[in-house]
């Protein structure tokens, strides 16, 4: 049998001439469940986690999956089950941690708005740290603590100021970004959380954005955050875990980003090079661990030539896959079944009324209606993302497991989007 993977998709590939995750045809799963449809391989997703758990071998360490990435409960079982902790930023997402059996002292809480009701929450349940991002948030946070007769375990966001070299709305450790706190004004915000009664200081964190696909960043990041432990240790609030936020940027077009255990491997170095190598040590890997597990079925609809651009509109849009216009962000197009024969250059775009909706621009396809593509990379901040803009219902997922398809969201009908909503009498 003949098979050939994707770049950067070591769970994908076609045999025979079909694409294939793991050991599915894709095109039995579009004709059985519909398009759109998310397809997740669970070998990806562990393969994508085993890097950084090689990475920190021998270490202290907790992986707090960043579930704003892709929150499908099933996902979440998968990391909860490999011992995962969770990075959660909402009340809801507490929630789908605890219903997908996560443990809550392995869960942190991150964050510029925390309600205290949210806090409160994850207060009743235990949860590991809050990621606290303001003097206003440890104050409300101390209080509603202390009303409960608990301390909440906290860490302060620190904005290293450093340049991730990533798009603008995912880079968040720069000044003027709405997060964290200044690296400037970091101790006196330490020795004013130190004294608050209902909290207990525990850790320190940083995370400087997203879709990070170089090292230097981090390392850069890392020398920020070390000197400031000395400085808040010397002042006398001791620091017991280091959370160096998300993780890496993941192959979306020809990225490089280095392996997640051989940028340990250098961090590493610098912490035992420093003398902070015994720490607990975290991190908040999202994209990294989903981003290429998973794609998005979508069948063509319609071939639209046209005098400056040809259209191929399928029957995925922007509510499915909103990254490329949100983001301008690229994601690789292939067509199921491979044909014979010449290739157009097509504008791929989805049925929502709007300019904006493309997903991807300039790409050489032969393809007819009915065929089946599949849009890559589509396991981060796509369904997580997803909206029932234009009335769509979203997508459907799956969930590969070597031979084994498992349904693990139903396709959302027109009258679930309904269901919430009254007419007034
Ligand atoms: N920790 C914190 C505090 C974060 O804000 C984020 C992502 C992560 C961890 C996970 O970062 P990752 O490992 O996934 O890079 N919707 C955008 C990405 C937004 C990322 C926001 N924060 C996109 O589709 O590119």
């Amino acid at each position: 049998m003949t098979a050939s993977t994707l770049p950067g998709h070591p769970f994908i590939a076609y045999r025979e001439g079909e694409l294939c995750v793991e050991q599915v045809p894709l095109a039995s799963l579009a004709a059985n469940h519909g398009t759109p449809l998310f397809v997740y391989s669970k070998a990806a997703m562990l393969s994508a986690l085993a890097a950084y758990q090689r990475g920190f071998a021998g270490r202290q360490a907790q992986i707090c999956y960043a579930m704003k990435a892709n929150s499908s409960l099933a996902v979440l079982q998968v990391f909860a089950q490999a011992g995962c902790g969770f990075d959660i930023v909402s009340a809801g997402e507490l929630a789908r941690v605890l219903a997908a059996g996560g443990d809550p002292a392995k869960v942190i809480f991150s964050g510029v708005g925390k309600t205290r009701a949210e806090m409160k929450q994850a207060l009743q349940v235990g949860i590991g740290c809050f990621n606290v991002e303001s003097t206003a948030e440890l104050d409300v946070l101390s209080e509603v603590a202390s009303a409960m007769g608990r301390q909440a375990p906290v860490s302060l966001r620190v904005n290293p100021n450093v340049d991730p070299k990533t798009h603008p709305y995912i880079s968040t450790g720069l000044k003027g970004n709405k997060f964290g706190v200044a690296h400037e004004d970091a101790v006196p915000i330490y020795l004013h959380a130190a004294s608050l009664p209902g909290l207990k200081v525990v850790g320190i964190d940083c995370h400087i954005g997203s879709q990070i696909t170089e090292v230097t960043p981090y390392l850069d990041a890392m020398d920020r955050v070390l000197d400031l432990v000395t400085e808040i240790e010397a002042a006398g609030v001791p620091i017991h875990h280091i959370d160096f936020g998300g993780g890496l940027g993941i192959n979306y077009n020809g990225d490089t980003p280095p392996e997640a255990d051989a940028l340990w491997a250098q961090l590493l170095a610098k912490l035992d090079a420093r003398g902070f190598g015994e720490r607990q040590l975290m991190i908040e890997p999202g994209r990294s661990l989903v981003g290429n597990a998973g794609v998005c079925l979508s069948e063509v609809l319609y071939l639209k030539p046209g005098e400056q651009k040809n259209f191929c509109i399928i029957d995925a849009a922007m509510n499915d896959l909103p990254r490329p216009a949100m983001y301008q962000a690229f994601h690789h197009i292939t067509p199921l079944q491979l044909r014979e024969g010449a290739q157009v250059v097509y504008d791929v775009v989805g049925p929502v009324c709007e300019s904006g909706d493309w997903i991807g621009r300039d790409r050489a396809l032969n393809v007819q209606p009915g065929d089946v593509l599949a849009v890559l990379s589509a396991g981060a901040y796509c369904m997580s993302m997803a909206s029932n803009y234009n009335s769509r219902g979203r997508a459907a997922e799956i969930l590969v497991d070597g031979a084994q398809v498992h349904l693990i969201r139903e396709r959302e009908s027109v009258f679930d989007t309904f269901q919430l909503e009254h007419l007034p009498a």
